[in-house]
């Protein structure tokens, strides 16, 4: 399956590589860039200038609308490396449909089908000694689109840039990950965002989140703005709960955002006859589980995250400590996805895409 159909793009590329300054053994998530980056402008009505160029900085007006409305949109995406050296997406038309969607919610104009395949082979294609074999190495793609447009009245840009940049990365969290129930404040509302990749959602949180940090939890498990009895999922994956050998996930709203490696876990799931019910959560039968004993495991699925256990949630003044997720289903899925993306075995789903 290769989408690349047209040549559009014009390539200019870098004269000395940067990648010896970068130590791959000790990477920090998102903070070093490949060489090359994807440009592309959205003037008078039509994408045009597809560009890769080298990795640098950009001139923008300061009246650009992103700086003043957030009007911005992105995505997460990697790119792995077998043992033999071939290159793999994991189910990249997610992303491409993903993006269009949360375009489309904030008035931002879709970008074509065509053109992102194109500029995805080819940048990867150009950076490719960027992206290390070994299992958790993956160069981490980023996607993104803002306005550009100069002028500070409050109406959506006429002008826009979609940029495409990637970043060597290992795992996203280390260590155990904690997290603390939502009771104030909120990710998303009914008829709002949240459903969006949009960059307001994540800059939102970080205050919230800065607070839970403060006590010694890494994420927020937001719940329901009406009454916060609901668990819907974390700031940067989605959230799954098993009670005794059930999987237990909140279905897909115009709050929650539709991760892609939230329904290859459900798929996987299915595929391996694991109960899995997509049904609303309750923050009450979670503490009661927890109470009980029957609460196994929590983890977060996202596309940085991969599969994260975690081994404590905090709710009001109690925090309740996990058992070790050894062996449990977390461990299953991390595998089983991961064992796809590096290309280990047979991809039944059809989801590597070879670039
Ligand atoms: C991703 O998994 O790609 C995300 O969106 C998380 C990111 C905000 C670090």
């Amino acid at each position: 399956m290769n989408k690349v159909t047209q040549d559009q793009i014009k390539v200019q590329k870098i004269g000395t590589s940067k990648i010896d300054q970068v130590d791959f053994n000790k990477l920090l998530f998102g903070k070093d860039f490949s060489d090359h980056m994807f440009e592309c402008d959205y003037i008078d009505g039509k994408w045009q200038n597809p560009t890769i160029r080298p990795f640098g900085p950009l001139t923008l007006s300061p009246a650009a609308k992103v700086f003043h409305y957030g009007q911005a949109v992105f995505e997460g995406m990697k790119a792995y490396k077998d043992d033999n050296g071939k290159v793999f997406l994991f189910r990249p038309d997610e992303n491409q449909k993903r993006i269009n969607k949360s375009a489309v919610r904030m008035a931002i104009p879709e970008f074509p089908e065509a053109l992102f395949f194109e500029a995805l082979h080819k940048l990867i294609d150009l950076d490719r000694d960027w992206i290390k074999p070994g299992n958790g190495n993956s160069l981490y793609l980023r996607p993104f689109v803002m306005a550009t447009q100069a002028g500070v009245s409050a109406s959506p840009s006429d002008e826009y840039k979609f940029m495409i940049l990637m970043s060597p990365a290992q795992a996203y969290y280390t260590g155990d990950v904690r997290v603390v129930i939502a009771e104030h404040y909120s990710r998303s509302s009914n008829g709002g965002v949240g459903a969006a990749k949009a960059a307001g959602n994540y800059g939102a949180q970080f205050y919230p989140t800065n607070l839970a940090r403060e006590k010694g939890f890494q994420q927020v498990i937001w719940t329901d703005s009406d009454e916060h009895k609901y668990l819907e999922e974390a700031g940067t994956m989605n959230v799954f709960f098993r009670i005794n050998d059930t999987l237990i996930t909140a279905p897909i709203s115009d709050r929650i955002l539709d991760g892609v490696t939230r329904k290859s876990v459900i798929a996987l799931a299915e595929k391996e006859g694991i109960p899995i019910e997509v049904r609303p959560v309750l923050v009450s039968e979670i503490v009661a589980a927890a109470k009980n004993g029957t609460l196994k495991e929590i983890f977060g699925a996202g596309t940085a995250a991969v599969i994260s256990p975690v081994s404590a949630f905090g709710y009001k003044e109690d925090v309740y400590e996990l058992p070790s997720t050894d062996g449990g289903y977390s461990t299953k899925f991390k595998k089983a996805l991961m064992d796809i993306q590096y290309n280990r075995s047979e991809d039944t789903f059809g989801w590597r895409y070879e670039i």
